[in-house]
């Protein structure tokens, strides 16, 4: 999603911007632009269709652009093609309101009716023009910028993150949001703001999270809060623990294969945050023991591979703890008439705390008055600061768009929770617990393990490449791996790729198997994998090239499959945290050969905030 970085003081704005987008391209967009003015002088816009780079060799990196103050933002279309002409910034006529958004402004129809009707023309299809002459039109009515931004929260619907520069007022930048990320940081050298912390970090590791409908003011003096009645409102920062590396590539060609890697360190972390002298602390969900154990069904929501995780939670948990749970797409769940008794428990999953489809699941959820605990990876994000409870996965910043070690950090919060309801509820003797929280914690090691075998897996990868269709089928947990795997794989590769429960591929999808097309049997599950391995025979027989991953000492597999690395043991409860590195690898090293932009895959973004 769209991306924005402001910056304000001593320093020529421009560099600085454009280093902060380069951060955020991660987020996916498909255009940028940025404006700059030094005190006194004029507005300066320049904006680029495509990627960053374009933008960086028309201005020589910010060079050409003189100017302290400044906004920049990478778009993702909403409104309108990319194209320079619909990229951001917008500015009035005159050039003396020039704003950034991130979000959609859903009543921007009627705005800008009313807008004409007031004599307002429109140069571009984006509701984010419309949204910077609504700003004029009140800065023009009150002629001060904070009546200006306040009355446009008033009248706009929908979600933005919006940075306001006023050529009246040098050095100055004014910003507010509703359900679109922004964080602000300050230090001696000025004032940032930006959609998501690594694209300051450089500068800052002390951020303020803005809440809905509280402006920012921000100079070379520093930064002021307001809320929409303009009195002036405190509020504490954050230190930001990771340090401005952890968002780097470090020597990596993609972050993708550098994250896919820290993921041995990331599982460690979250582990051992939760688990203290082998006891296990879950008092971050805010719930007490006896609220927990009044809870009788756990529902869990998400997007994408958060969701993902979620089917995995789904199997562990009500086998551990023998509780039921259900687990729901957030973009389907938000809209369901619920049937609810008021004793459910809702986790919400999500890397970036923002996704919007996720967050209305959560505000839904909460104003039903249900229990809700997010597990979330991005600090002082919406998510995490909405749910009453909240369990941070330890991954750092994730760049890629393709999630691989929040996806690993997520699986194990859930784990934990499936032990804390295991262990109120009884439902696992002291010694398979305890059994349990080892596995845990010789996790890190089996996936260093896999990660040294990484060259069995891009040789596959190389004798694949050319495949026009993937197949994953397997049963329980195994399919819940092979529905991450197949995502995995076709939002890098571009490689068309389908994951069936096994059982279910016989009801009509067997059909598209042809001679050739590559069928990949996850065999984690010892009770299932004879009916999973029926299951390959049949594509088999119709031509499938099967293709199976399976834990070390299955040595009872048909001969003629072809075997992928073998999996180091773990209880089978875990076997989504091993087995998953190996698809996140042979999609990856597919990507690479198949020439693609790894980390900032076509169409998409990173963090989806919009519905
Ligand atoms: C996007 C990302 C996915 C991610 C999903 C949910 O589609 O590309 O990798 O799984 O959003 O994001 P969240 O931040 O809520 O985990």
């Amino acid at each position: 999603m769209c991306g924005i970085v402001g910056y304000t003081g001593g320093r020529q704005a421009a560099p600085i911007i454009l280093d902060g987008l380069a951060k955020l391209e991660y987020r996916g967009y498909d255009s940028a632009g940025i404006a700059v003015k030094n005190n006194g002088g004029e507005m300066q816009i320049v904006k680029a269709k495509g990627r960053l780079k374009v933008l960086c060799e028309l201005t020589s990196d910010g060079e050409n652009l003189g100017g302290v103050c400044g906004i920049g933002h990478t778009r993702w279309a909403t409104h309108g093609e990319p194209s320079e002409n619909n990229a951001h910034p917008h500015c009035n006529d005159e050039k003396t309101v020039v704003a950034v958004h991130n979000g959609i402004i859903e009543n921007y129809a009627p705005l800008k009716a009313k807008l004409m009707r007031r004599g307002y023309t429109f140069y571009s299809d984006t509701d984010t023009e419309v949204a910077t002459k609504l700003v004029d039109y009140y800065y023009k009515k009150y002629n001060e910028p904070l009546r200006a931004i306040s009355e446009f929260a008033l009248h706009a619907r929908g979600s933005y993150a919006l940075a306001v520069m006023f050529s009246d007022y040098d050095g100055e930048i004014f910003a507010i949001r509703k359900d679109s990320p922004m964080v602000i940081g300050y230090t001696d050298g000025g004032a940032y703001l930006a959609s998501d912390v690594p694209a300051i970090l450089k500068y800052t590791r002390k951020i303020y999270y803005i809440d809905n409908y509280e402006i920012a003011r921000l100079n070379a003096n520093g930064v002021t809060f307001y809320n929409l009645d303009r009195d002036e409102i405190q509020k504490q920062s954050t230190l930001i623990d990771w340090n401005a590396e952890a968002a780097e590539k470090g020597g990596w060609e993609h972050f993708m294969i550098k994250e896919i890697h820290e993921q041995p360190d990331v599982i460690k972390n979250t582990v051992n945050y939760f688990l203290q002298d082998g006891k296990l602390n879950l008092s971050e969900l805010k719930l007490t023991d006896k609220q927990l154990s009044e809870i009788d069904s756990i529902i869990i929501t998400g997007c994408g591979s958060a969701y993902h995780v979620g089917i995995v939670a789904q199997y562990v948990i009500e086998d551990l703890a023998r509780i039921p749970v259900r687990v729901e797409i957030a973009s389907e769940f938000r809209y369901r008439k619920h049937v609810l008794t008021g004793r459910e428990l809702v986790i919400v999953i999500s890397q970036s705390g923002e996704t919007a489809d996720s967050l209305a699941a959560l505000r839904d959820m909460k104003e039903r008055g249900i229990k809700t605990v997010a597990v979330v990876n991005v600090v002082g994000s919406s998510i995490a600061r909405e749910a009453d409870g909240v369990l941070y996965t330890k991954a750092g910043p994730e760049i890629s768009v393709a999630t691989t070690k929040a996806y690993s950090a997520q699986l194990i919060a859930m784990y934990l929770i499936a032990l804390k309801f295991a262990s109120l509820r009884k439902t696992l003797t002291e010694a398979y617990y305890d059994s349990l929280i080892n596995e845990l914690v010789s996790l890190p090691d089996k996936i260093s393990r896999v990660l040294e075998n990484k060259s069995e897996v891009q040789k596959f990868a190389s004798e694949m490449v050319d495949k026009k269709d993937v197949f994953f089928i397997g049963r329980g947990i195994d399919y819940a791996i092979c529905v991450e795997s197949s995502l995995k794989l076709k939002e890098i590769s571009y490689i068309h790729s389908e994951a069936y429960a096994a059982g279910e591929l016989k009801h009509g999808t067997i059909s598209l198997i042809e001679n050739g097309t590559l069928v990949m049997g996850i065999l984690t599950q010892s009770e299932l994998i004879e009916k999973t391995v029926s299951n390959l025979k049949e594509t088999e027989s119709r031509g499938a090239y099967v293709a199976v991953l399976a834990t070390e000492g299955n040595d009872n597999l048909p001969a003629d499959f072809r075997k992928l690395s073998s999996l180091p043991k773990v209880d089978e409860h875990f076997s989504a945290s091993i087995a998953v590195i190996v698809m996140q690898l042979f999609a990856y090293f597919l990507s690479v050969l198949r020439g693609n932009d790894v980390d900032k895959p076509r169409n998409l973004a990173k963090s989806v905030t919009v519905e």
